[in-house]
């Protein structure tokens, strides 16, 4: 039971009660703020938060690649909501349909799961430099969590990254360091040339560490539904660390007898730039270069040469009998548009795995008596751009007319 008692207006000291819709103070026009009576918290919480909740991804340590003596490197990452969305599932066609909304991490995606996780590993092995390979969220990410731990971090950032990510890599102390480069194979060559020569690598998969955290999507989705897995995950796909290590912890569930089946495993690309998604449509083991990365809003995911071809990623998908499904920029925006009625702010690359659930529902590759998950990975914060709707009108009214502002109020405001 909450230990919330009341509305208490800061200005004026007006008191007003809990369970109805307030805003501003009734009386004087201040800022409500609520009471607590601390008296009423159970005595218990402290001790129940601690030994579960509040570890959040660290809760299944056990399950994780570091040492008992091992002191993570936190931010409080993992846990995040797993959001029903019966109202989006039932005009989509959908039995049952959770949003993963991994937006909500402490740098705004799901790469903190990996960065947690490979920055303490790097900090036990006693690394003291880094850097990473990064569209932009990844660096974002390594930024933080070097920071946190005292490691020298250089981020090797995609030139056609948001200004924002770089901003934001660097508001975290990393060295930022631009990134040209024609195609991804080109990248992920120098990479694995530079392997061993430079500092230590962060870059998802020849960092062995990173995927092994997104283990933590497989148990936290499981944990959430009573410890049954869905029929399908959708995760969008640019090296496919994310679904692979997913992947990788729904099988481990099983094995361990937590769960009893296994989800089908879902890749969504933007189709300017599908190398995963033509390998599966010709039903190969590994990925030919396709594409064009600087041709979509879907940036992060833009990969048109996955390194090691794409191996791993096409394995889960194969083992798991799901596939891969490539979405155009407009169904990205479109789903940026549900998911901002859901009340997520996602990028283009997160909203990618709801536009490939429209299209598989489309193409009948999911069945609507399915249950499905999509991860919400990245918020659309830090691809600001990508949020305005070009065409929606932005009515103006000016603070010296309050008449003009009731008028336009008065006209109501969900689009
Ligand atoms: C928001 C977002 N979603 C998905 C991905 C793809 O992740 P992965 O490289 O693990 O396939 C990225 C990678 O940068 C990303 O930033
Ligand atoms: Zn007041």
């Amino acid at each position: 039971m909450t230990s919330a008692i009341e509305y208490v207006c800061d200005r004026c000291d007006a008191r007003v009660r809990l369970g109805q819709p307030e805003n501003l103070c009734r009386v004087c026009g201040g800022l409500l703020e609520i009471r607590y009576d601390l008296g009423q918290v159970p005595p218990d919480l402290r001790a129940r938060a601690a030994a579960t909740r509040a570890a959040r991804m660290w809760r299944w340590r056990d399950l994780l690649p570091v040492g008992p003596a091992a002191e993570p490197v936190s931010l409080g990452e993992g846990d995040t909501p797993l959001l029903a969305a019966p109202g989006l599932g039932e005009r989509l066609g959908l039995r049952r349909l959770w949003l993963k909304n991994d937006t909500l991490m402490p740098t705004g995606s799901f790469k903190d799961r990996g960065f947690s996780l490979a920055v303490t590993v790097a900090t036990e092995l006693g690394l003291r430099r880094a850097f990473t390979y990064s569209s932009g969220n990844a660096g974002a990410s390594l930024a933080a969590y070097a920071a946190r731990a005292g490691i020298d971090a250089t981020v090797l950032v995609e030139y056609l990254a948001s200004p924002v990510k770089v901003a934001a890599i660097r508001g975290y102390g990393a060295r930022v360091v631009s990134l040209r480069f024609g195609s991804s194979a080109e990248i992920f060559s120098a990479l694995e040339a530079i392997e061993g020569k430079a500092p230590y690598s962060f870059v998802n998969f020849i960092n062995p560490v990173r995927h092994e955290a997104m283990k933590t999507y497989a148990y936290e989705i499981c944990e959430a539904l009573d410890w049954r897995a869905p029929d399908v995950m959708l995760h969008p796909v640019g090296t496919g660390g994310g679904l692979y290590g997913a992947w990788k912890g729904f099988r481990e569930l099983r094995e361990l007898g937590w769960i009893d089946r296994l989800p089908r495993m879902i890749g969504v690309q933007p189709a300017a730039c599908a190398p995963i998604v033509a390998a599966v449509e010709r039903g190969d083991t590994i990925a030919r270069p396709a594409g064009d990365p600087a041709a979509t809003i879907a940036q992060s995911i833009a990969a048109d040469a996955p390194i090691q071809q794409g191996e791993r990623v096409l394995r889960a998908i194969r083992e798991s009998g799901g596939t891969a499904v490539a979405v155009s920029d407009s169904q990205l925006t479109e789903a940026m548009r549900l998911l901002g009625r859901e009340g997520i702010l996602a990028e283009p690359s997160a909203a990618a795995p709801l536009a490939g659930l429209i299209e598989c529902l489309r193409t009948a590759a999911v069945s609507p008596a399915s249950e499905a998950v999509c991860v919400i990975t990245g918020s659309g914060l830090k691809q600001p751009a990508d949020l305005a709707q070009p065409g929606d009108p932005v009515t103006e009214v000016s603070a010296g007319d309050p008449g003009e502002i009731l008028r336009v109020l008065d006209e109501g405001g969900t689009s």
